[in-house]
């Protein structure tokens, strides 16, 4: 979603600022604006559309452009008011002295809005933003002190929010604060930097103080001051980052989803690292505060997520119920917030999220707190708002994941809720050794079938040429899979468009199957020696029989599957319960691939972000 970048130092600070925003642009956005103390004025410039509209936009203003010392940035997806250029940040109050970058909301903007309009000010936007700005112009008013401005603004605002501030009387100064949104300082000499996220400072420095929700930070270049909620001049722990700045490049492939789809063995070989060492031991999760005697207790768990992180959920559940037979739940946390839940303090809840700051499913996990249940936390993201509620935390260790389309950090979920599942078992003693040997060893060979999918993409990319045009796709599967038929048909719908559907393959006669006819590709997934392959192929025969194009994806060697189905997209032999791993990887290039074959922006689909900062 928004994105934030501040700069005050001796660089060129519109460089700093574009190159900031760039490195957020796969948040996903829809316009975009900087504003910088330009020789003790604020100069706004906005844009709609992408960053190159800005670029241009500067470019023919250079010439007023003299002498910057300090700036800040922002990129917006639109919530109140449309894409337009009066509503992109930043916004400034009505004498333009003061200007602010906004994300999150401000619930109680209108109000705040119809009090500040009778004091005259005047309002040029639809945002909620505005209203900050002539706030906080307001309180500075009072006491000539930007910090003073902003703390006693702060203390009418209702709502989430990082917030970044301007004055023009305080040329080298920045305020920044945040309240249930992120927002982080990076340090430099003679320099600092303002993000919402790590990329977009990363390439300058990697040392960085973490906001928490009520500091007030004041940023010079020479100089830091924090405040926190009381008023208390604080220090802050620096932290080292983990990043390096290559992990932001697409190292030769044409699109970050298509390098992230690769990276997926070696995110997989990293998820395995320090927690699983042998067959023969434990899996080893440091941050998991679950023992025999909170097992014991529990009388059921429940896993809130959303989109994607919702499928892994449900492989969750099912690899859960199935090695410790404590009851599972899974649900979207949109809904879990709207309803009386039966959650206690004998529940354990496991909020599953690649960013760590998605607004549904941290308000889900505060609210599962204050019932007294312990939170565990699944998340690729373990400096995220969500990662501070844990009592247990798992991190994902995917890497950062740049396309807005979430694929390794989906692969690296579902192993995380292996490796959970298996010690709930180890610590229960709920299943046979010997199946748990087994299952840890199938484990280890994952990313070699991983990289076999990989290097063998040909009949995926025939599928996808061939189907790309269609209008619909159905993708089916039963038991473990249901989750990957999901997940196969999101992926498609997010970046090629086209109205792609999962179904349990058993529920296609009671309705769907109304559908079908030759401009219906239905893509089956089928693996052989568990439970549930000789039934989805009746249901894949239904389908036939009603002309649809058949897609079979399968480890199976049955050279019938020909007779079948048009397309045959092999994976390698995997155990049924394993299966949502490899089976995920051809879905995710399929609709890769497709979408590439239909030139839409793969990596920036339209309306969607990377992390949904709004409930
Ligand atoms: C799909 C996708 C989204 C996210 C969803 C939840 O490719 O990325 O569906 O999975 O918005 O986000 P997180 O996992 O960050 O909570």
């Amino acid at each position: 979603m928004c994105g934030i970048v501040g700069y005050t130092g001796k660089r060129n600070v519109i460089d700093v600022l574009m190159t900031g925003l760039v490195s957020l642009e796969y948040r996903g956005y829809d316009s975009a604006g900087i504003a910088i103390n330009n020789d003790g004025e604020i100069k706004v410039y906005k844009a709609i559309g992408k960053l190159g509209n800005l670029k241009t936009l500067l470019e023919e203003k250079k010439s007023e452009i003299t002498n910057v010392k300090s700036g800040i940035g922002h990129i917006r997806w639109a919530t109140h008011g449309g894409a337009t250029e009066f509503n992109a940040h930043p916004h400034t109050c009505t004498c333009g002295k003061l200007v602010v970058v906004h994300n999150g909301i401000i619930e109680n903007f209108k109000e705040l809005k119809e009090v500040l309009t009778k004091e005259g000010c005047v309002f040029r936007s639809q945002t909620d933003t505005e209203t900050i700005a002539h706030l906080f112009a307001r309180e500075y008013g009072k006491t000539h002190n930007l910090k003073e401005a902003v703390k006693n603004g702060l203390k009418e605002l209702k709502g989430a929010y990082a917030i970044c501030v301007m004055h023009k009387d305080e040329p080298d100064t920045i305020v920044a604060t945040r309240k249930n949104a992120p927002l982080l300082i990076g340090l430099g000499e003679g320099e600092n930097f303002i993000a919402s996220d790590i990329p977009a400072f990363i390439e300058y420095t990697k040392k960085a103080i973490y906001l928490d929700d009520g500091d007030i930070a004041v940023v010079k270049a020479d100089g830091l001051e924090f405040y926190n909620e009381k008023d208390e001049k604080i220090t802050k722990k620096i932290e080292q980052l983990p990043w390096e700045p290559v992990a932001l490049s697409k190292m030769g492939y044409k699109h970050f989803m298509l390098k992230e789809i690769h990276e997926q063995p070696d995110v997989i070989r990293n998820v395995l690292n320090g927690k699983l060492f042998d067959i023969d031991e434990p899996i080893v999760l440091n941050e998991v505060q679950i023992d025999n005697e909170t097992l014991k207790k529990l009388n059921r768990i429940e896993i809130i997520a959303c989109g994607t992180s919702l499928h892994a959920a449900m492989v969750g559940k099912y690899i859960i119920e199935d090695f410790t037979g404590i009851a599972v739940d899974v649900e979207p946390s949109s809904e879990y917030i709207y309803r009386k839940t039966v959650t206690n303090e004998k529940t354990l809840v496991i909020g599953v999220s690649q960013s760590g700051e998605t607004a549904d499913t941290i308000t889900a996990i505060r609210q599962a707190k204050e019932k007294g249940a312990h939170v565990l936390i699944i998340t690729n993201r373990p400096d995220s708002s969500m990662a501070r509620y844990a009592d247990s935390l798992i991190p994902v260790s995917a890497g950062i994941e740049i396309s807005v389309a979430a694929t390794k950090s989906y692969t690296a979920q579902l192993l995380s809720f292996y490796l959970l599942a298996i010690k709930m078992a180890e610590i229960k003693n709920s299943m046979p050794k010997e199946y748990l040997k087994t299952l840890k060893h199938e484990l280890i060979q994952v990313p070699v079938k991983l990289e076999e999918i990989l290097n063998n993409k040909e009949e995926i990319k025939k599928c996808a040429r061939k189907f790309a045009n269609y209008k619909n796709f159905i993708f089916i599967a039963r038991g473990i899979n249901l989750a990957t038929a999901l997940e196969g048909a999101l992926k498609l719908k997010e970046i090629s468009y086209i109205n792609a559907t999962g179904y349990a393959a058993g529920e296609l006669k009671h309705g769907p199957i109304a559908m079908l006819d030759e401009t219906m590709p239905v893509l089956s997934i089928l693996i052989p020696g568990g439970i549930t392959y000789d039934k989805i192929l009746s249901n894949s025969e239904e389908a036939k029989a009603r002309n649809a194009r058949l897609i079979a994806l399968t480890s199976s060697e049955d050279e019938h599957l020909y007779d079948i189905f048009e397309n045959v997209i092999k994976i390698p032999p995997i155990p049924e319960i394993l299966s949502p791993i490899t089976a995920n990887v051809p879905c995710q290039l399929l609709a890769y691939y497709i979408s590439e074959f239909l030139g839409k922006d793969v990596d920036q689909p339209r309306n969607l972000a990377k992390s949904v900062t709004v409930e």
